[in-house]
């Protein structure tokens, strides 16, 4: 009797707590938002009837004042449609629709006088957003969080594509298993890096990619990652909940805030068709448009570099071999240089040369400023100070002879980790750089942050790479920053971010090698958030050609290196391999010359997370298009059909793919290049090899 009642009282509970609902404009999604009978906001997400996010908690613990988690009642619901086309700075095509259904509630907390925050919902056809705003007109000031309680309950045991959460870095690489094996699998996913921090053993990276048993795809990510903590996830292995784990400062707490303000959107992208996951735009949309009014400094860029002879361990970044230098005291011009030190005025003139003949943007040099010599792993605060090139790096005659042959040349910041060395410097590198030709910079946090128990995903550093980012502009410069935090879109705000590497890249195929599937899992995860510097284009794959010592060799075939140009979008693009190597192979560096960098469209023809992608784009003004198409370890053939092409018209096209005999390990460098006319109506069956993959290029 009293079991009854009990449930009775429940029901009529539950039933008194309005749910408030919305649907995506296309009306296969829906949503709804309700208060628990202690007032917890939760909140369900479906897909043409099927769960995707269950019953799920929503709420802010803090450490000084209430958190923002029970007794809450609803103050105001509401809803509002939006539907815009813009049009981005660069990006995988020339106009973007934004449409959604809003729902912001505003939920108070009848106990604490005039205390009410909003949470405003966005369905849009692909996905869900969703954000905690602390109004102005709330009786809220400064507040500090301990933990962000949001949570992802899912539907089933899915399969993942998943890092280790890490507060450093994201250069792991991606185990794919089952949800309930994650705990199992953790260990061996832990691979060593300069800087690391794991912290549970069921901890996870955004972007999540999940497949779930009834076929849906699932992303789950954080758009517009501004002042706050980066958002890693813990997995609640029992009951299949993914429980938000916010990066730490040094003092362990995970966000200072300071109302009128709001947090990072929380974004669901989904789909049955694993196709739209690649399509989705949904992040982009979730972030501002641009703050910068003049946008016309911010270009592609096409770029070679001194680089990956440093990366193979050919060459060296340091002057000399000395162990141990002092910034400012160190008198370079007494000491013995190391003859492979690469960074030095000839040897990037030979550079210079070649992006000028075959039309490229821009010329890296890394390894051109005094320090190299015990920037990694020392803890070091004044490490460079990024104005001080090495005795045989000669600044203004680079400039010179760079300017008259047109090509740009590419800055390099190192900063090892010290950030606060960097910031020390800022004005001075920047301006160093406007003076000597320099449009666009390269910047990095190998080793751990400086100041110490600071993380690289930690909100402090956050905010430093968004003021880099902001004060570059001031000066017309392009960013591209590797071992950043992973992004979320910003880069409509702030379009002169121009690329991150927040991944394992191509650099880790001369540290033992990625995974044969690894570049067929990236756009769905790590390239969500916004492009990467991945380096593609390694025409050498045996890496000891280059250096007898290292024995390392590059993962897939020479025709998948062509492909990543056309499959892994981005406006900053690097043909990596060597100068030397690319001259033996003239036929095949001919598709990097000409594949553009920026486009009108794009359309993803084919694609499994893990498995095989195959995307066509149009170029940006002209009638061209480069289509690449990629496979894991398994051959495959790959169907292109070329609908997307003007009807009624004949084109050539050049078809870059591997050999009969091409095997990602005995045979990768075997290609073939055929011509063949095609219609909107080609249908074309495209063999792939092992780790292999195919470029084509229509005109
Ligand atoms: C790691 C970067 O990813 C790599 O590209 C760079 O060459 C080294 N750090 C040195 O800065
Ligand atoms: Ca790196």
């Amino acid at each position: 009797m009293t079991k009854l009642f009990t449930s009775l009282f429940l029901l009529l509970g539950l039933l008194s707590i309005k749910a408030q609902t919305l649907q995506s404009p296309d009306k296969n999604l829906s949503m709804t938002f309700s208060l628990t009978d202690n007032g917890t906001p939760v909140y369900t997400l479906s897909y043409k009837n099927k769960s995707v996010i269950k019953t799920s908690k929503l709420g802010i613990e803090t450490t000084d004042i209430a958190s923002f988690t029970e007794g809450f009642s609803v103050k105001d619901a509401a809803t509002r449609s939006f539907n815009e086309t813009w049009q981005p700075v660069w990006g995988e095509q020339k106009n973007i629709r934004n449409n959604y259904n809003e729902l912001a509630v505003t939920i108070e907390q009848k106990s604490i006088e005039n205390r009410f925050i909003v949470i405003r919902f966005r369905l849009f056809n692909d996905g869900l957003g969703f954000r905690y705003e602390f109004p102005a007109e709330s009786k809220l000031n400064y507040f500090i969080i301990k933990e962000e309680k949001t949570q992802f309950a899912l539907a089933g045991d899915h399969k993942a594509f998943w890092l280790p959460g890490d507060f450093d870095t994201q250069e792991y690489s991606t185990v794919t298993s089952k949800l309930s094996e994650v705990r199992g699998k953790m260990k061996d996913a832990v691979t060593p890096n300069a800087s690391q921090q794991t912290f549970s053993p069921t901890g996870l990276q955004t972007p999540l990619m999940l497949k779930s048993d009834n076929g849906l795809y699932i992303n789950i990510h954080e758009a517009a990652l501004v002042d706050y903590s980066c958002l890693n996830l813990e997995l609640d292995d029992k009951n299949m909940v993914l429980n938000a784990f916010l990066t730490p400062d040094a003092v362990g707490n995970k966000g200072y805030m300071q109302a009128p303000t709001q947090t990072p959107w929380r974004t669901v992208v989904v789909s049955d068709d694993a196709r739209d996951i690649l399509a989705s735009k949904l992040i982009l949309n979730l972030n501002e448009p641009t703050k910068y009014e003049d946008v016309s400094w911010i270009k592609p860029v096409k770029y070679i570099g001194v680089w990956w002879e440093l990366i193979t361990g050919k060459s060296s970044w340091a002057y000399t071999d000395v162990p141990s230098v002092k910034l400012g005291e160190t008198d370079y011009t007494k000491m013995e240089r190391n003859p492979k030190h690469a960074a030095n005025t000839d040897h990037v003139k030979k550079h210079i040369d070649f992006a000028a003949e075959h039309g490229f943007d821009a010329v890296l040099v890394e390894g051109w400023n005094e320090g190299w010599e015990d920037w990694f792993g020392k803890s070091k605060d004044f490490v460079f100070d990024f104005v001080t090139p090495y005795p045989d790096f000669d600044v203004k005659a680079l400039h010179d002879y760079a300017a008259s042959k047109n090509v740009k040349m590419m800055m390099h910041h190192e900063t090892s980790g010290s950030v606060r060395n960097y910031e020390r410097h800022m004005d001075q590198a920047y301006q160093f750089m406007v003076d000597n030709g320099y449009n666009s910079v390269k910047s990095g946090y190998v080793g751990d942050i400086i100041p110490r128990g600071e993380y690289h995903n930690g909100q402090w550093m956050n905010d430093h790479y968004l003021y880099a980012i902001k004060k570059a502009a001031e000066y017309k410069i392009m960013v591209n920053a590797h071992e950043a935090v992973r992004p979320t879109g910003l880069s409509r705000t702030y379009p002169n971010l121009i690329g991150n590497e927040s991944a394992r890249g191509t650099e880790y195929e001369a540290f033992g090698g990625n995974n044969a599937d690894h570049t067929t899992i990236l756009p769905f995860t790590r390239l969500m958030g916004g492009p990467m510097d991945y380096t593609p284009g390694i025409f050498q794959t045996q890496i000891n050609k280059y250096n007898p010592d290292n024995n390392s060799f590059v993962h897939t075939t020479l025709a998948k290196q062509l492909a990543l140009y056309v499959t892994m979008y981005s406006p900053l693009q690097m043909a990596a391999d060597l100068p030397e190597t690319y001259n033996k192979h003239l036929d095949a560096f001919q598709f990097i010359k000409d594949v553009a960098i920026d486009w009108d469209e794009s359309y993803i023809l084919e694609a499994e997370p893990g498995d095989y992608i195959t995307i066509a784009r149009k170029a940006k003004g002209k009638n061209e298009w480069f289509v690449g198409g990629i496979t894991d370890e398994n051959k495959r053939t790959a169907t292109v059909d070329f609908s997307f092409l003007p009807k009624g018209k004949t084109f050539e096209a050049v078809i870059y793919g591997d050999g009969k005999d091409a095997d990602y390990i005995t045979n990768p460098q075997s290609y073939e290049i055929k011509k063949m006319k095609v219609t909107s109506k080609t249908k074309l069956k495209q063999p792939m090899a092992t780790s292999g993959g195919f470029a084509i290029s229509v005109k």
